[in-house]
Order: C-alpha cells, then structure tokens, then sequence
C-alpha cells in the first residue's frame, strides 16, 4: 500500500485565505482590524525566522501585525509591562510571546500575565483549563492544525484510536484534549512508554510529537492508518552528506508504505501553525466584539 501524502502546505494556503477572506468582511462590516502582537526576547536564530514569518502572515491576511523585540538581558518585569500594555491596547487582539525566554525570565510567569480572551498561543493555564474541561477555549496553534487536517481527511473522529506519542503543553497534552473532544480513544505515549511499537500499532491515527528523529517507523504502524507527523528534527550534516537534512518524527518511506494518509516533513504540519495562528488572532478578535465565531477555522 501507498499511503495518501497530506499537502499542508496547500491545506494551509486555504486556511489563510480563508481568514483573509474573513477579515476583509469584519473591515467592511464593522470596521474592525483584528491586530497581532509577537513579542521576541533575544536573538535565537530559529526564534526569529518564525517571529518574521509570523509577522509576513498577519500583513498578508490583512491583519495589522506589532513586532517586540527586546534585547536578550531585558528585565523580566520589563516584559511584563509590555504585556500589560499589550493586553489594554484595543488594537491588539492577539498577544504571543515567542518561546523559548531566556533563561532569567520565568516561562510560566510570562503565560500566565497575558490576557486568556488574547492568549493566541493556548497555553495560558485558564485556556488550558478550558479546554480540558470541553468549553469555549484558545486552542494551541499546532494541535489544531493537526485536528483541521484529520477533520478534513476523515469527517467525523469520533470512535477511532488515536495514539499521541508525546506529552508536552504546546503540542501533546492539547492534542490529546482535542482528539477527546472529538470522541476518539485516547493514549498519550511518551519516550518511557514501555511496548511502544505494540501500543502505536493499535491506533488509526497516530500523532508523533516526541522530538526524536525518525523514530516511528512503518511496522509500528496499523495498516491504513493516518499518521500526522509533528517533529521537525535536523539531522546532522555528516549523517545526510552535508546537507543537514530535516526529518520528523515518523520514518517517512517505511511509514508511507503502510499508513492510509502520512503528512511529510517539511510540508505537512508545519505550514498549520502559523495558519492556525492567524486563524486564532480572527476568533479572538470575534469574541472581543460579540461577533460570531469563525467558520471551520476553530475547534
Ligand atoms: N516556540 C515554538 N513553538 C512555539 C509556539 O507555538 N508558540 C510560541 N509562542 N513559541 C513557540
């Protein structure tokens, strides 16, 4: 068998359009703008390819998009206040603080000091709570593209196996929250789950969030299952002839020639999260002006 390949990449294109199409209404509607603010702390290199492609999006779907970037020795209070002045500025309807910080600022003190109705990301600990407990939340960028594309692949989720390998707040945990929500049986796996193989050869939807390069590979995989592969590893130079070339989490040609549908790396979930973003900065705007929720573009 030959696996369908998943095109996020294209899926993604329409998901901006989409929202560019849904904000150009909210314009003529009602006047409104929705605005996004990204703030960067430091100089990672991969911090700030993402943080300007982000920024990228949000102009092309129309959006208004406000850039932060602070040195990497600011003052965690510093922070602060400009997420304070963030979350009361009317033109601001999304806040996301890239991560990682510095070492010398506290993670959860930044997630938790944003406004939850602007919290783009997810990951403040109310949309958290929300979210685990089935009511209107912001959903996490990745997890929901990830959802997007299984919603659009197979309809209705509800009484598949699903098996998250992985268990972390930005991508694991919330995975898992959706995939309950939408009816699915649920294991969360990890790097310490014993039976690994045997535990993922049981799942019609396999989610590998784990950050280990090629680790799942196609006799792990349930023939025709649907397997969405969320790593994004680069192998090093010596071990590709030079190229350091990136892989996911999931054996690609050993996978696809078992699996029912496979999402490749680069291509497959990546492009979603941005698009997801985006997706998130028009249904907080909504919800800050009462209006109705965006179409097929939230959880
Ligand atoms: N760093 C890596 N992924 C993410 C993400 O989804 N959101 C934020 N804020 N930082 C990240």
């Amino acid at each position: 068998m030959s696996a369908k390949i998943i095109d996020g990449k294209a899926f993604a294109a329409d998901v901006r359009a989409r929202v560019a199409k849904q904000v150009a209404a909210l314009k003529a509607a009602h006047g409104i703008t929705p605005g996004l603010a990204v703030v960067l702390v430091g100089e990672d290199p991969a911090s700030q390819v993402y943080v300007r492609s982000k920024g990228k999006q949000t102009v092309e779907a129309g959006m208004a998009s406000f850039e932060h970037k602070l040195a990497a020795d600011t003052p965690e209070a510093e922070l602060l206040a400009l997420i304070d002045r963030l979350n009361a500025d009317p033109a601001v309807n999304g806040v996301l603080v890239q991560l990682p910080v510095p070492d010398h600022i506290d993670e959860a003190k930044v997630l938790a000091a944003i406004d939850p109705a602007k919290d783009v990301d997810g990951f403040h600990i109310s949309n958290v709570g929300l979210l685990a407990t089935g009511q209107k939340a912001m959903v996490p960028c990745t997890p929901l593209g990830c959802l997007m594309l299984l919603r659009d692949l197979h309809g209705d989720l509800s009484g598949m196996e699903a098996v998250v390998i992985g268990r972390s707040n930005i991508v694991g945990k919330p995975m898992a929250q959706l995939l309950l929500r939408d009816s699915c049986t649920v294991t969360v796996a990890h790097s310490r789950t014993r039976t690994l193989p045997e535990v993922v050869r049981r799942a019609d939807i396999v989610v590998a969030a784990v950050g280990r390069p090629e680790m799942v590979t196609g006799d792990w995989i349930k023939p025709g299952a649907t397997v969405i592969d969320v790593g994004i590893n680069r192998l090093a130079p010596a071990e590709t002839g030079g190229k350091g070339r990136l892989v996911g989490d999931v054996h690609f040609s050993s996978a696809a020639q078992v699996a029912g549908a496979i999402t490749p790396v680069p291509g497959g979930v990546g492009p979603m999260t941005i698009a997801c973003l985006l997706a998130n900065t028009l249904t907080a705007t909504a919800r800050a002006n009462g209006l109705l929720e965006p179409e097929g573009l939230t959880a």
